[in-house]
């Protein structure tokens, strides 16, 4: 009976597959894929325990004789068991680090085989520091510590019997593992036919009770209850025609993550899906499916769906108006995630993955802040990128010659649209093997890249990781010999089918690969004398693409599970985490080629939790359709708030010719993206912004310009997230915790701390539009210098939106450096003078940060940045604005590990900026004129245009002061007092 029971829910999920589009077919539901289904049998089974009144209890405990104390109190470990199994050995490790972050890491001690384990030690930035002063104290029924400040304590308990952890603050629960009782790891065992037939085949017993006629009675195994009376796929399964051996048999973990005092939930990038992840269980769910997590090349995907694209990160936030938290889940190999609010006001998650041990983070957070802090203090921050990769990219498949490249360069300098970065995609190569030329159509590769070095600019190459097997190319010749390439299930060399046709993928797993593989790219030549890419230069920055891996005739368009990769670990174990070691390993080769080294740029499809720290990510082959422009955005913050700040999607969409109107929208939207790319497959278009009809031509001509005018806002961001972790581009919840009906909210966002509030358009035909204020503050709108009010509770306002002027607001209390100059590349900025606009608050007072360093160096790292703040303060009788040095009071400690040299304000850069201007000083929001502008002892000549004041509340143009040329440079300390 169980069995029809399950079978019917098994039913009920399979509607599904027949309602999805065709692409989506090619790529597996959780009902297709046995563990998961398995997993969401367990829960399924566990809630019809419970609704007919019967207990669900985990038979997992804790053995509390077995617990012992380590390293000084902050970490135990004990012994776990599963009353279905008391044999089994698990073992639970337990931890709180430094900073109130608490990992719970549980294994199968003495199995018949190991559990990959390896996953976080490619996602750390190095091994966390635990806390001095925390300790675990054993009590009768559980294992206890508290820590924190009394305001914020956090208490974190876990208890024997059933096994359950629980993280309370204030006494409110935060994260529980296992409340539900669907913790399972299925452990190792050896394959026994008999056993399989047996609970396959349902027994059926006779007895007679005394008087009675003899009942049927059905015998299931002990553990059918959890488990299940069938054996589904647990040692092979097949799907479409594929067939994956699965020789270590059954070893998935399952895991309910609950917060139950959060009713919103972010983050498990990647998914084509809102922000606020929508359920994908209980009543009324929004899909039916679970979010997976399997780093997969989904040609043309769905706008909004659950399946898993090309990177995963296993990181959720959970949020409410009082607390933030987060749940790092460290796995490598394919997981599945249910997400349900059974109130409001509580969030239920499960998580089910195929293989590897049990690895979990819990970040008390409490704020959005902290969270942010504490998962980079795991991770490691965004890396501070080259400045010129802020800047715009130029990307199609493909540019297709030299000349092509030279002449497209060309275009854009006779219309004055300003670019950074042409790029080069496939069809460079001879053949698909990568760097290589095709020397028909690329003659002269290294000119080009001078040619376009000459004009400030730079050039990013892809190189795929398929490596073509053919021994005329070096790569595959060398890779060979060095025994280098994943093997095949049956040992031999992996072979699969790619760009490059029949390939091999280096197994970046194995050590042996690292200094190798990095030689490849040293232009000078290798030591050794054996090939390397001389035909390139040190303008020449990486493209790494189809790195989940994409392989063609492969399952799921990817690579075969029980493939074998270095020690031994099956493809399975490490899927998520192959596509960060290939990003990984090429940025530590670009950056080497130099001497003194340069930051490298890499851009990566594939990407794991930690992959923040090598490069910046896309979000793939989206189309050219508003649906796809418009879901882009909330992918970009949930990449953002993962870690991965530096993201964008292909402006233009990456299939199908985006009519003017589309085109000119998505630049908005592209600008306002920290990675900043058109892009186009081979069969669209032809589509640079200077092929534009007008008026689109010009409009996206400015919005690029403001983009460039803009890049002190970006660099500046992007330096506070490599420090404090903080997403370069923020949701609503991020910059407004406390404000409930701003959580859902993902259609507008903030640019790092600068107070700028975009709402990029989506839809054809717009003129206006309502931008969402959640606090009693005033916006002014960018352009116009309208203001607009805010309130605590939160208000819509109605802006203009026509296509010139993407919707944008600056934040009350903001001052944001600009460079207002037309240039043609960033790099003809770096002497340009900035405009200051102060944006004054409600309270009358504002401040702003800049940051600057020489944008491609290390030398940021000994002390070689200008880091200022800007102040307005107000009077009755004056308004203040002055600025200082952040640089030398506040020594720039980077997360990521590498402390920075106290700053200097005299260092070299500084000094090489010495005589670079404030040209203008613009103020919005004075009360009245001022009678008199002063610097020091200088009356500054003024404009001023009458208009509402930032005190009060009156809505409408706001006044504006402008000072031109002050006589204050960027580098030095000055302060302007307005009399009023
Ligand atoms: C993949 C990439 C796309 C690229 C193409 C050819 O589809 O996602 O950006 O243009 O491969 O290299």
């Amino acid at each position: 009976m169980r069995s029809l029971v399950v079978a019917a829910w098994l039913l009920l999920l399979l509607p599904t597959r027949f309602v999805v589009a065709v692409k989506e077919q090619d790529f597996k539901k959780c009902d297709e894929s046995a563990f998961c289904r398995r997993g969401r049998t367990l829960a399924h089974r566990a809630a019809e325990h419970v609704t007919s009144g019967e207990k669900w209890k985990s038979p997992y405990s804790l053995d509390a004789s077995t617990i012992v104390l380590e390293d000084g109190g902050s970490r135990f470990t004990g012994r776990v068991r599963s009353s279905l199994y008391p044999e089994i050995k698990f073992e639970l490790d337990v931890r709180v680090h430094e900073d109130g972050v608490v990992r719970v890491r549980m294994d199968e001690k003495e199995g018949l085989r190991k559990r990959y384990d390896e996953a976080a030690s490619w996602a750390l930035l190095k091994e966390p520091v635990l806390s001095p002063s925390s300790k675990w104290s054993v009590g009768k029924k559980e294992v206890k510590v508290v820590y924190g400040e009394k305001k914020d304590q956090v208490e974190v308990t876990v208890e024997f019997e059933p096994l359950v952890v629980r993280m309370k603050r204030n006494g409110k629960d935060q994260v529980v593992l296992n409340g539900q009782g669907l913790l399972h790891m299925e452990h190792f065992r050896e394959k026994v036919e008999e056993n399989v037939k047996k609970l396959e085949a349902t027994d059926v017993e006779m007895v007679a009770a005394e008087g009675e006629e003899a009942q049927k009675v059905i015998q299931l195994p002990p553990n059918a209850w959890f488990e299940g009376d069938t054996e589904d796929g647990l040692w092979q399964e097949s799907w479409r025609s594929w067939t994956d051996t699965k020789p270590k048999g059954p070893e998935s973990l399952s895991l309910d993550i609950n917060f139950p005092n959060h009713g919103h939930v972010y983050g498990i990038p990647q998914h084509a899906t809102r922000l606020d992840l929508p359920t994908t269980k209980g009543e009324g769910a929004f899909f039916d499916d679970p979010y997976r997590l399997y780093n997969t090349d989904v040609f043309e995907y769905l706008a909004s769906s659950t399946t898993s694209l090309y990177g995963s990160i296993p990181l959720i936030h959970a949020h409410s108006a009082d607390s933030t938290v987060a749940v790092f889940v460290s796995v490598a190999s394919e997981t599945w995630i249910d997400v349900a609010h059974p109130t409001q006001k509580s969030t239920e998650t499960h998580w089910v993955s195929e293989s590897g041990i049990l690895d979990v983070f819990l970040l008390p957070g409490p704020a959005p802040d902290q969270v942010f802090s504490q998962y980079a203090k795991l991770t490691g921050a965004v890396q501070l990128p080259p400045h010129w990769s802020l800047g715009y990219h130029q990307c199609r498949w493909n540019y297709v010659s030299t000349n092509d490249v030279r002449s497209v360069q060309k275009r854009f300098d006779e219309e004055d649209i300003p670019v950074d970065v042409f790029w080069l995609d496939i069809e460079y190569s001879e053949d698909h093997k990568y760097m290589i030329w095709d020397k028909k159509n690329f003659p002269d590769p290294v000119d080009m890249f001078n040619d376009v070095e000459a004009l400030a600019r730079k050039m990013v190459v892809i190189v795929d990781p398929h490596i073509k097997r053919t021994h005329d190319y070096p790569v595959y010749k060398e890779g060979q010999e060095l025994d280098l390439f994943i093997r095949n299930k049956h040992g031999s060399e992996f072979e699969g089918w790619c760009w490059s046709g029949s390939s091999a993928w280096i197994d970046f797993f194995n050590p042996n690969s690292w200094e190798w593989y990095k030689s490849l790219y040293k232009f000078n030549g290798r030591n050794d004398g054996k090939w390397s890419w001389t035909e390139s230069t040190g303008a020449v920055h990486i493209w790494n693409d189809m790195n989940e891996p994409s392989i063609f005739n492969g399952p799921e368009i990817t690579m075969e599970k029980d493939s074998i990769h270095y020690g031994g670990w099956e493809h399975r174990d490490v899927h998520n985490i192959n596509g960060m070691l290939f990003v990984n390993i090429t940025s530590q080769a670009v950056k080497e080629r130099t001497t003194p080294y340069k930051r490298p740029f890499v851009l990566t499809r594939s990407f794991y939790a930690g992959a923040q720290r090598f490069g910046a990510m896309w979000t793939g082959d989206n189309l050219g359709t508003w649906e796809h422009m418009a879901v882009g955005i909330p992918m970009v913050l949930s990449n953002n708030i993962a870690g991965m700040s530096f993201a964008g999607a292909d402006v233009g969409g990456f299939f199908g010719n985006p009519e003017p109107e589309m085109l000119t929208r998505w630049y908005f939207v592209g600008a306002f993206s920290p990675f900043f790319r058109a892009h186009a497959h081979i069969d669209t278009k032809r589509r640079e912004p200077y092929l534009l009809a007008e008026p689109y031509k010009s409009i996206v001509r400015e919005t690029l310009r403001l983009r460039y005018s803009l890049l002190p806002v970006w660099y500046t961001a992007f330096r506070e997230s490599t420090v404090t972790g903080l997403p370069v581009v923020r949701p609503q919840y991020v910059v407004l915790p406390k404000n409930e009906p701003g959580f859902s909210i993902d259609d507008q966002y903030y640019v790092g701390a600068s107070g700028l509030l975009v709402k990029p358009i989506t839809e054809a035909g717009v003129t206006e539009t309502t931008i969402y204020i959640g606090e009693d503050q005033v916006y002014y709108d960018f352009y116009s210098g309208h203001a607009y009010r805010g309130s605590a509770k939160g208000k819509n306002v109605t802006v203009p939106a026509p296509l010139e002027r993407g919707p944008l607001l600056i934040r009350g209390g903001s001052i944001l450096p600009s460079r207002e100059r037309p240039r043609r590349s960033s790099a003809l900025m770096k002497r340009d003078p900035f405009t200051l606009k102060v944006a004054l608050s409600q309270s009358g007072s504002a401040s702003g940060e800049l940051y600057l360093d020489d944008g491609e160096s290390y030398g940021h790292r000994e002390g070689n940045f200008v880091w200022r703040e800007f102040v307005a303060e107000s009077t009755k009788k004056t308004v203040i604005i002055s600025t200082k040095d952040l640089g030398s009071k506040n020594p720039d400690r980077a997360v990521d590990g590498v402390e920075l040299a106290t700053y200097n304000g005299g260092n070299a850069f500084a000094n090489a900026l010495n005589g670079v201007r404030v040209e203008r000083i613009v103020v919005l929001g004075l009360k009245n004129r001022p009678s008199k502008v002063t610097l020091g002892n200088t009356d500054l000549e003024f404009i001023f245009e009458g208009g509402v004041a930032a005190v009060g509340k009156k809505e409408g143009v706001a006044s504006k002061l402008t000072v031109k040329n002050p006589g204050a440079f960027i580098t030095s300390d000055w302060t302007v007092v307005l009399g009023l």
